[in-house]
Order: structure tokens, then sequence, then C-alpha cells
């Protein structure tokens, strides 16, 4: 058998117009922190913590990729891609999360639109990827509920300019990182470790998403909106009461506690319960609020979740195979996620807006060989199909991540990139998962062109 059937194969799982991308974040690639205006973000203030960030790295260089962005377009469009996930940067665009626009922080956005436009890649854009400014984390930051108001003014203003211009918009990326590892566990910017803040966190990120979505209709934009969870599947790590129990309430804090508000309308009784007096204050209209029609619903997902009294690593099976940021590779989870939430919610459609992995990549004469990256995504891409199959209507897949970038807290020292970034010279180069995804997309256009021109002949002989 040709080489190339297994892609083929893969191509033909899923429909001409499913959308392929790439996806990165403002904070961990951009770099240039000082530049022409920009404001500080809380990323920027973390960084300077002994400590905080595990390499001692911050993101003000980091992919130089606000003066190289239209080679990073370029190398998109050289990989076929047809969509990109990017986020803006809410303190490069407006310095004090309040008050006056940076006008150059617009025009660094809108070139690279205008780049990839003029390439045929669709703008994904997200508003926040977690790097808010640090004016606003003075004021106290997503625990004060007037930041609610000044996303919404923020989310305004990029979608007065750009709006007509992006093929999506979502709020928020993983709202439960931001609460969860940023105000809980302090693991993530602004290092905050209080559980009550992290509730009230959560909440007002969710009710900023729906004033923004109400505030971005009523201005008359047709673009589709939608906001991004992260998710896994809990699995106990034994059928014993505990661990089941334990697995449950888990599900809870990390998958209901947004799935709920989002779709339902309302916030989980069992872990209400279980936040007894760190719950948030709820004022009367929010959870109508939060509860905005959406377009789409990002999934990131990596890995499954083991909950049990044992280390969540679980060093007892050796056998599982590991990325290296220690999350299982588990592809199976996917479809279960899918298809679980699929019978939970009455679903908008999906993109799985991140998966990816990191590995320990090694540049030897000029390539990177990722074998194991290949497989990793590739089991993901069939896990995504088995779902489509089960009847998710999954639209879209993006790559975590077009570049090798600054991994938050765990800095340089991860690599998740299908392109290779020499941190020295700033030179990328492809990996072999890049050029596999590139044939992937290569066996799916062939099947789309057929389509492609049914249509116009319909079009041209009506
Ligand atoms: C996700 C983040 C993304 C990246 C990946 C590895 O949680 O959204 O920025 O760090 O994990």
């Amino acid at each position: 058998m040709p080489p190339s059937s297994d892609l083929e194969r893969l191509a033909r799982r899923f429909p001409p117009q499913f959308t392929w991308g790439v996806a990165t974040s403002a904070y961990q690639i951009e770099g240039a922190a000082t530049e022409d205006g920009r404001g500080e973000s809380i990323w920027d203030e973390f960084g300077r913590r002994p400590g905080a960030i595990r390499d001692g790295s911050t993101g003000a260089q980091a992919c130089d990729h606000y003066r190289r962005f239209a080679g990073d377009v370029d190398l998109m469009a050289s990989l076929g891609v047809g969509a990109y996930r990017f986020s803006i940067s809410w303190p490069r665009v407006q310095p004090k999360g309040r008050g006056d626009w940076n006008e150059s922080g617009f025009a660094f956005y809108e070139r690279l639109l205008e780049r990839l436009s003029s390439l045929g890649i669709g703008a994904h854009v997200t508003l926040n990827h977690w790097d808010l400014p640090q004016a606003l984390q003075e004021r106290g930051g997503w625990a004060n509920r007037d930041t609610v108001h000044r996303f919404v003014d923020y989310a305004s203003e990029v979608a007065r300019r750009f709006g007509g211009a992006v093929a999506a918009i979502a709020t928020h990326n993983e709202p439960w990182v931001i609460a969860a590892l940023g105000h809980e566990a302090g693991i993530f910017a602004p290092g905050i470790k209080h559980r009550a803040t992290a509730y009230r966190v959560a909440h007002h990120l969710l009710l900023s998403h729906g004033l923004a979505l109400r505030a971005l209709r009523a201005q008359g934009l047709a673009t589709p909106l939608g906001i991004v969870l992260n998710q896994s599947p809990i699995h106990p790590a034994t059928r014993s009461p505990a661990d089941m129990a334990k697995a449950r309430l888990n599900d809870g804090l990390t998958i209901r506690w947004y799935m709920d508000p989002l779709l339902l309308g309302t916030y989980p009784e069992d872990v209400l319960e279980h936040l007894g007096a760190d719950a948030p204050p709820v004022h009367s209209g929010d959870m109508e609020i939060i509860r905005q029609p959406l377009d789409f619903l990002g999934v990131n997902y990596y890995t499954r979740n083991i909950s049990g009294s044992g280390s969540p690593l679980e060093p007892e099976h050796p056998e599982r195979e590991r990325t290296d940021m220690g999350w299982e590779v588990f592809p199976a989870g996917l479809t279960e996620l899918l298809v679980r939430l699929k019978a939970d919610y009455l679903l908008p459609p999906i993109y799985i807006t991140e998966n990816g992995a990191a590995y320990r990549d090694q540049l030897v004469e000029g390539r990177v060989a990722d074998a194991a990256r290949i497989r990793y995504l590739r089991s993901h891409i069939a896990a995504l199909a088995d779902a489509r199959e089960a009847g998710v209507d999954v639209r879209g897949y993006f790559v975590w991540s077009l570049l090798d970038n600054f991994e938050w807290a765990d800095g340089y020292s991860k690599r998740f990139g299908i392109v290779y970034v020499d941190y020295e010279t700033q030179q990328r180069i492809p990996k072999a998962s890049a050029l596999w995804y590139r044939d992937l997309l290569e066996a799916a256009r062939q099947r789309a062109e057929p389509a492609a021109r049914t249509e116009t002949s319909r079009w041209a002989g009506a």
C-alpha cells in the first residue's frame, strides 16, 4: 500500500468544508512586550516573581512574532492551513484596560488580518487568552465585577474594527484555568491562592462572556461568537465509592461549572453545595445573561483526568504513554467527551480549538523527527472522526501549536509546536509533524475539490 493511503483514509472521514487550522496565543508568541505603547499584562508581572516560571524566562521576546508575523503567516500558507486561531493582546490595544486605545497595537492586528486574508486563511480570534492588563489587576482584576464592563468595552471595540474581517470570535480561553490555576492554586498569573476569589473570578468571566455576546450582537455583528473551554473526561481511579465521588465532583468543578451556566443557565447544585460560603455572589439576572445563544463552542482537549486518592500521574501505570507534560496520551477520551457533551446538552457546533502535545524534540542536522507527535495528532484526529460518526457536530480542528512557544509557568522548557523555534536565531524549522499535517490537509483538499467544482457548475447553470 502506498504510504499516503493512511492519510487519505483519515482525510476522507471529514467533510470537504471541515476547518483545519493551527492555534497560538498572543502572550506566548508575540514578544515585543514594551514596544509601540503596549501596556503591561499580568503575565509580565507574574514572570518577575522569583520561581514563578520554571526556567526563569518571560514572554518578553517569545517567538518575536510581532516582527515576524508575515513570515509566520506565509509558513501557515505553505502548510496549507485554512484557519488560524490567535488571540488579541488586550494590553497591546488598550494599555490600561480602560480609557485610551493604542492605535499602533490595533495596526499590528490589522496587518496580521490583511496577510491572513490575502492568503485565504480564516482568522479565529480569541479576546482573552489570559493576558489581562496589569492596570486592571491592580484594581482587583477578574475578581472585581467592574472588569466585566471593561471587557465588554474592549470586546466591542475589537468587533467594531475587525468584526467583519474575522471568521469567528471567542470571548475567553479556558476560564477554568484562569480561575483555578490563577486564583486558587496560584501557579498561573495573577498567582492568587483563595478559593472564594477563584469562584468569583469564574462567575465574572462567564458574565463578561454573556454581556459581550449581547453587546456584539446589539452592534449588528453577524460573525459567529462563542467561548473556548478546556475539558477532559474525568475517570475514577478505582470503582471505590470515594474515588467515584471524587470523580463526579471534579467533573462538576471542571466541566459542569462552565457548561451548565452557559447552556442551561444554572450552576450545578452539587458544586454549589461543595463550595458552601465560597460560592460566588450571583446578582439577579446574571444567569440569564450568561446563557446567551452560542454560535459555536470551542473545546481544548489534551488528556483525561484520573480522580482518586492516588496521585493524578499514577506512577504505578508506567505502560501509559505520556507526553513531556506528563499528560497521558488518551485519544479515546476525546470521543468519549464529545459524545457525553452531546448527550447532556443541546450543543452548538463544536470546534476543537486546541489539541497537541509537548515532546523533547531534538534538532538533528536541520530536522526534527517528532514521530510521537505525529502519532498523537493522528490518533486524536481519528478519535474526532469517531465522534463525528457518532453524530457530534464538530466543524473544525486546530493543532496546538503552530510554533514552539512560551508555555506559561513552564517557560520555554516545553515544545508544543509543529514548527521548531530556535530561540537564539528565531529560525522556524517545520518538524516532521508539520509536514505530516500538510499532507493530511492536502489529502483533505483533494477530496474537497470535486465538491467545489460541483458547487460552481450548479451556480453557473442556475
Ligand atoms: C492550554 C492553553 C494554551 C497552551 C496549552 C498547552 O491550556 O490554552 O495556551 O498552553 O494548554
